[in-house]
Parts: structure tokens; sequence; C-alpha cells
């Protein structure tokens, strides 16, 4: 069943390549370049969206909510769901809500996608198991395809949900007439491409991550840091490795460093920064100097050509623009997993927690 592996969580991390295509199978007209999603063409553009989900699932909404507002011009707001429920949101006519989660079983996403549906809001279900509650009682549901995730970490369906919402965001933005025909085929051209980049550049990136797992794993603290949709990205990394390996970890964003955090800084507490090649790199290349300058190790996932002076560069090959984010998140998982391998912790059954929280 793990299929040679040790553990699933990194079997789970290597089918993120088939997850990849498996989720664009017959959702893309690769000649045309274009997205064939009719679960959302059955419904009207949002006027607004709302994306609930927990945990894994959250993250990846907020590493939508980017592409979604950049291609389609729909404003997005992303909210934990245990909070959407108790606060009352204000929810009007043609808004819609997007709940986002693996298992559809998740308690808190379940009373999000009712508090909508009571209001008379469409709801989207973006789910991975079928015939899940959020599934059966969504408006409309678009399924993953990850294929069955067993480990309690969630790995490849972070990445199946961030692929349906860079589909999601181009299927809107062909109806909004918001993204210059240029971005959609370099989207599109990249998304082809993608899962043989994965493909060959995961055996590398593991054995990257069993080096620095074992230069950092005696660390009691890290830092994750990142900034426009890397800061998504950040706050994962930082789950996971306190999820699986028990390390004390807190994802920033990197500009807020200075604000407060900067000040926990010392040569025991590590930083895993992400400085891709983006808009924002400068901006993340100086917040990384000023955590050197208090003695803070730094690794950071970088693109070749960049410039950084920090102790660990990792280098990833670098994809079309936000696609990046796929490369840079399995960096971010095999790291946790080889740390809590390394320090002989339950990878696949950490304490405390469940795969599915069907309790508040
Ligand atoms: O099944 P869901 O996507 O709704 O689950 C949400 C979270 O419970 C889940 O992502 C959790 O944070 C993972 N264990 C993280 O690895």
């Amino acid at each position: 069943q793990k299929g040679g592996y040790k553990h699933f969580m990194l079997k789970e991390i290597f089918e993120q390549p088939r997850v990849i295509t498996d989720c664009m199978t017959g959702r893309v007209d690769w000649q045309r370049k274009e997205v064939l999603l009719p679960e959302l063409d059955a419904l009207p553009v949002p006027k607004r969206l709302h994306i609930v989900a927990c945990g894994t699932s959250y993250h990846a909404g907020m590493w939508g909510q980017t592409l979604i507002e950049n291609w389609s011009g729909i404003p997005v707001n992303v909210e934990i769901a245990s909070e959407f429920r108790y606060r009352d949101p204000i929810l009007q006519e043609g808004d819609m809500i997007l709940v986002i989660s693996q298992s559809g079983e998740t308690a808190d996403t379940l009373a999000g996608l009712r508090i909508a549906k009571d209001r008379g809001i469409n709801v989207i279900g973006l789910c991975n198991v079928v015939g899940s509650s959020i599934a059966r009682e969504s408006d409309t549901v678009i399924y993953t395809q990850a294929g069955p995730e067993i480990s309690v970490a969630s790995t490849k369906a972070m990445c199946s949900q961030m692929t349906v919402l860079t589909l999601m965001a181009l299927a809107w933005a062909r109806r909004t007439n918001a993204l210059a025909d240029d971005t959609r085929v370099n989207a599109i051209t990249g998304l082809s491409k993608l899962a043989g980049q994965l493909e060959m550049e995961l055996p590398r990136m593991r054995s990257e991550a069993q080096s620095l797992a074992r230069l950092y794993s005696t660390a009691r603290s890290f830092f994750f840091l990142g900034r426009g949709q890397c800061y998504p990205l950040a706050l994962e990394g930082a789950l996971k490795l306190k999820e699986i390996s028990y390390i004390h970890a807190e994802g920033y964003a990197s500009g807020e460093m200075k604000h407060g955090p900067i000040a926990l800084i010392d040569p025991d507490f590590p930083t895993f920064a992400l400085a891709l090649n983006d808009h924002l790199y400068s901006k993340v290349k100086s917040n990384l100097e000023e955590v050197q300058a208090r003695s803070g190790k730094v690794i950071a996932l970088a693109n070749p050509g960049h410039d950084l002076k920090v102790d660990h560069p990792w280098i990833l090959p670098e994809a079309w623009g936000p696609l990046n984010a796929f490369l840079a998140l399995p960096a971010l998982q095999l790291f946790s997993y080889e740390a809590a391998d390394y320090l002989g912790k339950d990878v696949d059954q950490p304490r405390n927690l469940a795969k599915s929280v069907t309790v508040e």
C-alpha cells in the first residue's frame, strides 16, 4: 500500500506530479488553451467570493485568492471556517462561497457552508472525497482528483486544490474578460509543463531536505517567511513542521518581522524563507538581511540567478510566474517529513491529531 515508501506521507508527496495531471484531465483544452469547468459555468460569476476552509485547505484558499482576484477581477475574502461560522458575516446578493476541504467532513467548514445556504448564497464545494457531506450539500462540487490521502499531514491535497484553484481563476477570467490573452496562454503552457518539472526535481529535493533536516532538527523553533503568494506557503511550511515533528514553527509575512517577531531571532532560531524570483524578491532579500544581522541562520528557497547571501540557498528550477508555488510546496513538505523522520516521530499518525476533524 505504501508502494515501497517508508510512510504514506512520503508516497503522497511523490504522487504530486500525477495529481497535477489528474486534476487537469478533461478540464483543459490544450490546443485552444482554454479551461473547461462546466461545474462553474452552471453558476453566475460571483460578485464577491468568500473562501472558507481550515488548516492546509485554508492555506490553499489564501494562495488561490491572489490568482482569482488578479485574473478574473472578482474580489475574494478568505476566512478560517471556525471564525466565519461565528461572526455573522456580511453576505450579499451575488456573493458566492467556496468551501475547500480534502475530507469534505470538517465540522467547521460544513457549518460555514450551511450558514451560506441558509442565507440563500450559492455554495461551491472543492473536495477530494466523493460523496462526502460537503460534496453532497454544496450547490456545485468540483472534485480535486488527488486520490485517497492517508497521512494525517495533508500534502498532495493542497497541490490538487491549488491546481483546481488555478483552473477556476482561468475559467472565471474567461467570463469576466479580465485576463490578457498572453497571460492565459502562458499560464496554460506553464501548467502543461508542471508535472514533468516536478517529477524530475523531487528526488533531488528529497536529498536536499534530508541534509538540511539533519542540520536543523535540533532547533526548538523556526520561522517560515514569505511575501505575496509565498506567504500562504510559509504558513503551510510552519504548519507541516509543527504537526509532524513537534518543532515550534511560526509562519510570518516577512515584512511583519520588524513589527515584533524579529526580537526572537538568535543563532539558535533559524528561518526558512521563500525567496523565489517574483516581484517581491528584493523585499524578501532585505528582510532576510535583517534576520542575518541578528545572527539568525537562514535556509531560503530560491531560483537560479538569485543573489542571496544566506547560509543555505536551496535552488529550485523555475516555473512560470505563480506556478513556482507547485515546486516550493513539496520542498517545504519534504523538509518537515525528513525532520520528523530523523527525530523518530510517528510521521503518518502525529499525536493528538485526526485525519478528519468532524467535531468543532
Ligand atoms: O479535510 P480538510 O481539508 O477540511 O481538513 C482541514 C484540516 O483539518 C487539515 O488540512 C489539517 O490542517 C491537516 N492535518 C494539515 O496537514
